[in-house]
């Protein structure tokens, strides 16, 4: 390389430095904000960069236990460079609180190329997970990043990322299933901040028409309920949903005012009257609201996923009518769904712990105790028909990692697989111009202590999905920047063309929609190519679930999940949970 050529290649970059495209301050409808625009590459030469914004206002600090309502706006420019506290939640011990009731922010990354501003970009807003109980836009901070740090799918995927936070606990979903304490406040949160973002998007360069919700575990359940929600007509063009649904069990509570009961009780609120009571809980600490429930760990009766109380309920409005007949409102909404091969080891985990533990065993009866627990609704036919039907593999195999992993199989097909499979199909029956795609995520867990049969647990997509092989290059291998290559390049060109095999970015092979009777699934994990597309997962299972079991006689109301015996002090003892555990 001559002098010349390098001396016009300087100039080229020093150029394209001072032209760098950013945003400044953008109006909103509130007023001003500004946030920080981050250079990228080696000393930001190249003059690609991502403008990032923290802790803009959606909607006004909330009272509690009330919907949300506007911001009124303010006066100069909001400075918009630090992520808010979550909203108000228990710790992970259980014993303390933290984060804020006035904690409705959002959070934007921008990606810019050198030239001009970006525009018309298409917009993802993520809704996280933690069983409507815990969580925050920006996630648990590992190695100094935020696990939902949006940058990463900005810029790979020149998409604008949102992430904000929603109420969560008793303030976002206690109620007492009438009209005195609806409840739904942390999902009318989530439509607050995406009908913002339909308001907004355009001044910071995304396209209104052009909006995905993304979301796992109870955020995947979030993101299908605003699909089937009427409240978000015309806002949502397209949805992903990781790991849970609107038919997952654990999403609605069908007996919301026992659970209101149970912790009016220990806040010495009145019992009798929900107009007394309502009235009652709205005027007490808020603290002390959120400190009054808390999950079991050990000792538990019933199957842990059943002590998550405080969910979504049918409030007749928000939304009006079971999930599973309001799939006509997605009919235009494009729809990724699909599932960890094993999302229920984590749970699984803590029903019978000897599952992780090589030298345990666990025997048909253990087995039998589970099975009886995710049953009830069917009494002891259902269980014993459910218990036949798993172990009928046990005759050629009758190993210990054979029977464990019967025991993921079957809280994996309860609590995520089989919710997804029929979300999934209803999806496709109610779909006019809307396309529906499924996959299966298979790359098996990093966790150390897991046994070496272990799949791919609940949570374990997120760190692809956030490009943390990327961000952290050092604690991961070559193929976990491939599988992040892949989710990336699938789930943006989804957002910008609701196609995933559509877009700038490559993909490993192609994924073809999902109808009835292809049954066609994509697997997704290190190694893909055109033996990836599969057909109709656990067919034998859906048809067990959907039919079989379905047409025995339901013994306990409605199949409602009866109300686990909270109040026995036995079952509540301080759980020790690490900062890494995930939760649903
Ligand atoms: C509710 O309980 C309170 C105190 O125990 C009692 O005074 C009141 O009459 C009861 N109200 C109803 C509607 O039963
Ligand atoms: C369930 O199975 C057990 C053990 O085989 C048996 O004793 C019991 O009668 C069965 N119950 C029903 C309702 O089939
Ligand atoms: C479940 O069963 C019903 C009734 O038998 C059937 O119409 C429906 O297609 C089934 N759903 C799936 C996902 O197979
Ligand atoms: C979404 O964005 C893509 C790329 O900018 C564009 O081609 C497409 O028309 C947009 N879709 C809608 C519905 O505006």
């Amino acid at each position: 390389m001559g002098r010349l050529e390098l001396a016009v290649l300087g100039l080229a970059c020093c150029l394209a430095g001072v032209r760098a495209a950013k945003l400044g301050v953008v109006h909103t409808e509130g007023g001003f904000v500004e946030g920080v625009n981050k250079k990228l590459g080696l000393l930001g030469i190249g003059g690609r960069s991502v403008d990032i914004f923290k802790g803009i206002p959606f909607a006004a600090p909330p009272q509690a236990l009330e919907n949300p309502q506007r911001h009124p706006g303010w006066q100069g420019i909001l400075k918009a460079k630090y992520f808010k506290q979550r909203c108000m939640q228990i710790t992970l011990t259980q014993l303390h609180t933290w984060g804020s009731e006035d904690c409705l922010y959002l959070n934007i990354w921008v990606p810019q190329d050198q030239k001009e501003v970006s525009q018309n970009l298409p917009v993802m807003i993520w809704i996280y997970g933690g069983a409507f109980i815990l969580g925050s836009g920006q996630g648990l901070n590992f190695f100094r990043d935020y696990l939902y740090d949006g940058e990463k799918i900005a810029t790979r995927g020149n998409v604008i990322v949102v992430t904000f936070n929603y109420r969560v606990g008793p303030l976002g979903f206690l109620s007492t299933g009438d009209a005195h304490l609806p409840g739904n406040y942390g999902l009318r949160d989530q439509h607050m901040a995406i009908a913002w973002v339909k308001r907004n998007i355009a001044a910071f360069g995304g396209d209104p028409d052009n909006i995905t919700i993304f979301g796992e575990s109870a955020g995947g359940a979030s993101v299908s309920l605003q699909t089937l929600s009427p409240y978000n007509k015309g806002l949502i063009r397209r949805a992903i949903s990781q790991s849970g649904v609107a038919l997952s069990p654990w999403a609605i509570q069908k007996d919301p005012l026992s659970w209101a009961k149970h912790i009016a009780k220990k806040v010495g609120c009145p019992l009798n009257d929900t107009a007394r009571m309502a009235k009652c809980l709205k005027a007490t600490n808020p603290r002390a609201l959120t400190l009054a429930y808390k999950i079991p760990l050990v000792g538990l009766k019933y199957p842990i996923l059943y002590y998550a109380g405080l969910l979504p309920v049918v409030d007749g409005d928000f939304i009006p009518d079971d999930p599973i007949n309001l799939f006509a409102n997605a009919a235009d909404i494009d729809y990724i769904a699909g599932t960890n091969d094993m999302d229920g080891q984590f749970s699984a985990s803590i029903d019978l712990p000897a599952i992780n533990v090589v030298i345990l065993t666990i025997t048909g009866e253990d087995f039998y105790k589970l099975v009886r627990g995710v049953t009830m609704a069917k009494g002891p036919r259902g269980a014993n028909a459910t218990f036949d039907f798993y172990t009928t593999s046990w005759a050629q195999d009758s190993s210990q990692e054979a029977k464990k992993k019967t025991v993921v199989d079957l809280e994996t097909d309860v609590f995520f697989l089989m919710p997804t499979k029929m979300a999934v199909a209803q999806h496709r029956a109610n779909a006019k111009s809307a396309r529906t795609y499924t996959y299966l995520f298979s790359h098996p867990s990093r966790n150390p202590f897991y046994p070496s049969w272990v799949g791919a647990d609940h949570a374990d997509d997120l760190q692809y999905v956030f490009g943390k092989p990327f961000t952290n290059p050092f604690i991961y291998w070559p193929q976990d920047r491939t599988i992040s290559r892949t989710m990336i390049a699938y789930w943006t060109n989804f957002a910008r063309t609701g196609d995933p095999n559509k877009g700038p970015s490559a993909v490993p092979t192609q994924w073809e929609p999902y109808t009835q009777e292809n049954g066609n699934y994509l697997e997704i994990n290190k190694k893909m190519d055109g033996q990836s597309l599969k057909q109709h997962l656990r067919s034998s299972y859906l048809q067990y679930w959907n039919q079989t079991y379905q047409a025995l006689p339901t013994v306990s109301r409605d199949g409602a999940v009866p109300l686990p015996p909270l109040d026995d002090p036995k079952a509540i003892p301080v759980p020790p949970m690490d900062e890494s555990s995930a939760t649903p």
